[in-house]
């Protein structure tokens, strides 16, 4: 098929996620069609270095030769069969094991699969509530979440969404669904001190619970750092503050790793950045490095005994996907995790990220359109602004964003524009080589675009 055929077949098509299917004729997107390490190429032959991984995902690279073959080999064992109830499989047993094993520091029980964030995260809601009404609980439905949120696209996540964009559409949405602040350092009316500022948003959440009623209340979830709500890295005291608040009113704490979890923090997960447990966490992306779609919900052992312990048969999960724990998916997350180990990727990142997250720092020095620069790890946002000093917000129709966003592209670096946020989050397996040429290339981007 020709490049142009392709191009205009795309457009007439494939609604594209997060895209008006209109606007992908005139505004059409890039092509990619190759990939291998840290680098991908477009249609046309361009290369660049992936600075996005693939969509926060591809930890190990595009061209991971052992879980290549672990998926050729599950291919030729076994393509697929279900998880429900009278069969299984050895790739989902070992997988689930597997993760039970490296979440022992968590004290994880258990885990359920899906295929993807927005099936852990509805898998987390609803394991939330049921072990609510096993316990006796009945009207312990609530949820309450974070602004600047984002927990994917079902109905159950896009209700805890932060952003309303993603919500308007589509409303109304699941009742009994609240929100609190981000604890946001660079936008928020109390104040500029991190500590105070944790403080002040975990008592909010705890004001919440109170006037919803502690026992109306399921469940609070969040993202250890939010990410695609701007990257937006809460004070260290914050979580720590969210589980005694959670524990003093019985409301579970929903951990949403799908971005943070298997190492993209430095740390495996993102809760023991912030030295804390969840009680339930969602998981996809980089357990199986993006190679094919895989979503897991962690159950503590303390969510885990309820269940266990119910006798009435109210304990049995009425959720599931035909594709729960599918073979091929587990064999690569097997593969996937078994490197993440063996390698150190956590510890890779947390020795290259600080250099890269100090050198880009400098953009908000050299230049007045950015606000903020912020991350951990190997995430990292860029906020660009219309006034530096007043933090006034860069007008919705301003087109910066995608024309840095066109400039990176050019010279050899994918970047993702959300919102005002130019957002980083390269492969893990990123060398420092490599990492020195995506901020290079990023600073050259800068600099070529004037901000009106
Ligand atoms: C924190 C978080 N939760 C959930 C999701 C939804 O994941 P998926 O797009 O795989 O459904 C995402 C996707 O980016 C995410 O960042």
């Amino acid at each position: 098929m020709s490049i142009e055929t392709l191009r205009r077949d795309n457009a007439q098509f494939i609604w594209h996620p997060m895209a008006h299917p209109r606007a992908m004729q005139a505004d059409r997107p890039d092509i990619i069609a190759r990939g291998e390490g840290c680098w991908v190429w477009d249609v046309d032959g361009h290369k660049m270095i992936d600075g996005v991984a693939g969509l926060w995902s591809s930890n190990l690279g595009h061209s991971c030769r052992p879980v290549r073959d672990a998926i050729v080999a599950q291919l030729d064992e076994l393509p697929f069969f279900n998880t429900f109830r009278g069969t299984t499989h050895p790739r989902a047993i070992e997988l689930s094991r597997a993760l039970v094993d490296v979440m022992q520091p968590e004290g994880v029980a258990a885990v359920m699969f899906g295929n993807g964030g927005s099936d852990a995260v509805e898998g987390a809601l609803k394991l939330a509530r049921q072990y609510h009404k096993l316990r006796g609980h009945k009207d312990r439905s609530k949820f309450i979440a974070m602004r600047q949120g984002y927990h994917g696209v079902h109905f159950g996540g896009m209700s805890v969404n932060g952003n309303t964009n993603f919500r308007r559409p589509y409303e109304p949405l699941l009742p009994g669904c609240f929100h609190i602040d981000s604890p946001w350092l660079y936008r928020n009316g109390y104040t500029q001190d991190e500590a105070e500022l944790g403080r002040i948003v975990a008592a909010q959440l705890e004001r919440e619970i109170v006037f919803q009623g502690p026992d109306t209340v399921a469940a609070f979830i969040a993202e250890p750092v939010q990410g695609a709500g701007g990257v937006i890295v809460p004070p260290a005291n914050f979580w720590p503050l969210v589980r005694e608040v959670c524990d003093r009113h019985g409301v579970l704490l929903i951990a949403d790793e799908v971005v943070t979890g298997f190492g993209r923090t430095g740390h495996l997960f993102g809760t023991r950045l912030w030295g804390v447990n969840a009680d339930l966490w969602c998981l996809a992306k980089g357990i199986s490095s993006g190679y094919v779609p895989l979503g897991a919900t962690a159950v503590s052992r303390r969510v885990a005994e309820v269940f266990d312990a119910d006798t009435s048969g109210g304990g049995q999960v009425t959720h599931g996907y035909t594709y729960s724990a599918h073979p091929v998916a587990a064999a690569a997350a097997l593969a996937t995790l078994k490197i993440l180990l063996e390698d150190d990727i956590a510890g890779h990142v947390a020795r290259v990220s600080p250099a890269f997250q100090q050198r880009l720092r400098g953009l908000a020095r050299r230049h007045p359109f950015v606000g903020d620069v912020r991350g951990h790890g190997l995430m990292l946002g860029i906020e660009l602004v219309a006034d530096p000093v007043t933090r006034a917000t860069l007008p919705k129709t301003s087109d910066l964003p995608a024309r840095l966003a066109r400039a990176a592209y050019r010279r050899g670096l994918m970047v993702r524009v959300s919102g005002p946020n130019v957002i980083l989050s390269p492969p893990l397996v990123i060398t420092e080589a490599e990492l020195d040429f995506l901020c290079s290339t990023l600073e050259a981007a800068f600099d070529d675009v004037r901000p009106t």
